[in-house]
């Protein structure tokens, strides 16, 4: 039989040198369970002369508290063990910045429109809204284009299922309804999204236009060039930039011409512009003989290109992060 001394002394080895709770209760067993080392020894008391039990009785007990007090220890210390593993683990650093949702920023094509309205605004345009779903009549009768007149089938139009409407192929359409609710002096500028059936590197069938529609008793021509010059030069900040009106035709203008601006060697074709046609203001009830204006059509799309040095139209609306991080 073991000597409870060398019992005790294994035991403390083994405890000490555990670091798991479940193991460390497998090891109690081997010394204090049913079957344990101690208790073993305690059976066989019934063995000894009746003068030595006492004494052996009480030297196994004493064994057995030393052996509880340490598993107690051990269990306290594994505990401890534990906690710090995971208060690690987890640790929170509350020095660190907050995450915060991340900003976001603007679109470049809506950097260039702001910078447009801001620009436009300055020159006392006030800037007007519309529909993008329109009908027939103000994306094209209103505006001089009776159906089957041949102007129409250039723009592609994108019709609605209901056969009664499309989705406006310019922002032309705004200048009805603004003049529909305003008499003159009328001085807006309308930006907005507009759709036509065609996609390349130069045409999303998704794009943007400006227009702009300024008509009071005196309006001439010459208040077309300069606000359009004033306009781009400001917008590329580029005093010495040349702009080229080229004749062209629009029904709903006359005359009428392209926006051509100075680009490199060439030139690069900005927008439409032309004085409002007489039958236009017709339409819309206001005397054009007292009445005169201009009108325009820009494209921030290919401003925004210019302007960011940008080839690619459809890399605006491909929502690429990569792509539109750059501009912020
Ligand atoms: N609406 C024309 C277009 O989209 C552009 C334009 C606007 C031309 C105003 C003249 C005057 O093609």
């Amino acid at each position: 039989m073991q000597d409870v001394d060398a019992i005790v002394k294994e035991a403390l080895a083994v405890f000490a040198g555990i670091d798991d709770a479940d193991k460390l209760e497998q090891a109690k067993a081997r010394y204090l369970g049913k079957s344990g080392a101690l208790t073993e020894l305690l059976k066989g008391l019934g063995m000894l002369p009746a003068a030595e039990r006492p004494a052996f009785g009480s030297r196994i007990n004493a064994a057995k508290e030393r052996l509880e007090a340490a598993l107690n220890e051990q269990r306290e210390r594994i505990q401890a063990q534990k906690l710090d593993a995971r208060l690690t683990e987890e640790a929170l650093d509350v020095t660190l910045p907050g995450r915060g949702p991340g900003s976001g920023g603007l679109h470049p094509v809506t950097r260039t429109m702001e910078r447009i309205e801001t620009l436009f605004r300055s020159m006392g345009f006030e800037v007007a809204d519309g529909p993008e779903i329109e009908t027939d009549y103000y994306n094209f009768t209103a505006l001089n284009q009776p159906e089957n007149h041949p102007a129409r089938s250039l723009h592609d139009t994108f019709y609605l299922a209901d056969g009664k409407h499309l989705l406006r192929t310019h922002t032309s359409p705004i200048q009805i309804r603004y003049m529909e609710s305003h008499r003159p002096p009328i001085k807006i500028i309308a930006p907005g999204r507009v759709y036509r059936v065609d996609s390349d590197a130069t045409h999303s069938p998704m794009f943007h236009q400006i227009e702009g529609l300024w008509v009071d008793e005196r309006i001439t021509f010459a208040d077309l060039k300069g606000v359009l010059v004033e306009f781009l030069r400001r917008f590329f900040e580029r005093d010495d930039l040349k702009v080229r009106f080229r004749p062209s035709f629009f029904p709903f203008t006359e005359p009428s011409a392209e926006i051509d601006m100075s680009f490199g060697d060439g030139w690069l074709e900005m927008g439409g512009a032309g004085m409002v046609h007489p039958n236009v203001l017709k339409n819309i009830d206001i005397d054009s003989e007292r009445y005169q204006g201009f009108a325009f059509g820009l494209g921030p799309d290919r401003l925004t290109m210019l302007r960011y040095g940008v080839n690619d139209l459809r890399l605006f609306f491909e929502n690429d992060l990569r792509f539109l991080k750059q501009f912020n």
